[in-house]
């Protein structure tokens, strides 16, 4: 049986991915494999109190954001834990105080859904192994995994390992639509210390969100390619992880960014989420890499802001590009310096 009480405390990190999720079944199934770099100072730390409730009617919970009760962020956690109750029982018979917060700035355009969830889930995971002692380390993780992915499906991506693929595939051993796993092939020494720059383009609130992007999946006229397209990156990657061929890596990595918001400009009804100076940023980058021969490239999440990679060699040199060229098409000259992480921890 669990204690009356206790709590337990998590940093989780965000994610980014080079292969892109876009589209789903029900229940959070994804409609293609994805693969992506965990990241490191980009973090959520949640931790989760909880003690024995006699009423068990219904989830009790309080929710604390950086210190303050969050009461607009309730029903999303309410949801989360409507979906999860058949995974984990204990969860009426306690009250929980979460309370958590952000290392990257509040409203800086990041979305938090992926560490916020995954940390999230792993305190949940955390209290159940203390009812389930026998629960073995590959179990724990991928049974978070899963949690988190009911709650934001790339959250899955976020509990374990620097590099994390999700979703069924054939051709990857143990691969899974049900929680991700830590990258099964060779992996180029280049690509473990990888470095992101996140350069803030706009922080306000999206327009559509990525619940609604992901339904206009259905009946989209290029769904099936590009589910196919996806499978098929993900071939196309093994190769380019091994042997660190950054040419190939970079055309593999910007197509797939490309081709998300493709997907957004031809879905019905359309939407753009780029703004201008998101593209004034891709040509900037475009032009040092042809002028210098350093291999940056970018990627883009389902927002304005653009994700500046580049190999740690060059961490000096691009990060005087970013200050004196990009910084000026940031909002407010904003943007977060981060690199590949190795996944969640235990405070
Ligand atoms: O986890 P969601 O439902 O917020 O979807 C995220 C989708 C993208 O960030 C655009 C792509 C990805 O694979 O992370």
């Amino acid at each position: 049986n669990l204690p009356v009480k206790g709590k337990v405390a998590w940093k989780a990190p965000s994610n980014i991915a080079l292969v892109k999720y876009w589209g789903k079944r029900p229940v959070q199934m994804p409609a293609n494999p994805s693969i992506s770099f965990t990241l490191d100072t980009c973090a959520t730390t949640t931790s989760v109190a909880f003690e024995k409730n006699n009423s068990n009617t219904g989830f009790s919970f309080d929710l604390f954001f950086e210190g303050k009760p969050k009461d607009d962020f309730k029903p999303k956690i309410q949801t989360f834990l409507e979906r999860i109750e058949k995974y984990l029982p204990f969860l009426k018979e306690y009250y929980f105080t979460i309370e958590t917060s952000n290392s990257f700035p509040h409203s800086s355009g990041i979305a938090s859904s992926a560490s916020g969830m995954a940390a999230l889930s792993l305190c949940l995971m955390d209290i159940e192994k203390q009812l389930d002692h026998a629960l073995d380390e590959a179990s724990f993780y991928a049974k978070a995994s899963h949690l988190a992915r009911l709650g934001s499906g790339s959250a899955c991506r976020s509990i374990k390992g620097s590099l994390v693929q999700w979703g069924g595939h054939n051709n990857i051993p143990n691969s899974s639509d049900v929680y991700g796993i830590e990258y099964p092939f060779e992996v180029n020494p280049v690509f473990r210390t990888y470095c992101d720059t996140i350069l803030l383009v706009h922080k306000g609130q999206k327009q559509v969100s990525s619940t609604v992007g992901h339904q206009l999946m259905h009946g989209h006229p290029y769904a099936e390619n590009r589910f196919q397209q996806a499978f098929d990156n993900l071939d196309k990657l093994k190769p380019i992880l091994a042997s660190g061929d950054l040419e190939e890596f970079i055309k593999l990595v910007e197509s797939e960014a490309l081709t998300l918001h493709a997907m957004m400009m031809t879905s019905m009804p359309y939407f753009i989420l780029m703004k201008p100076d998101t593209l004034e940023i891709i040509n900037k980058i475009w032009e040092y890499r042809e002028t210098t021969k350093i291999p940056v490239c970018f990627t883009l999440d389902a927002g304005a802001n653009v994700h500046l990679l580049y190999p740690e060699a060059e961490k000096e040199k691009v990060r005087d590009f970013i200050k004196n060229t990009l910084a000026k098409h940031c909002e407010n000259g904003q943007y977060i310096h981060d690199q590949v992480g190795q996944g969640a921890i235990k405070i």
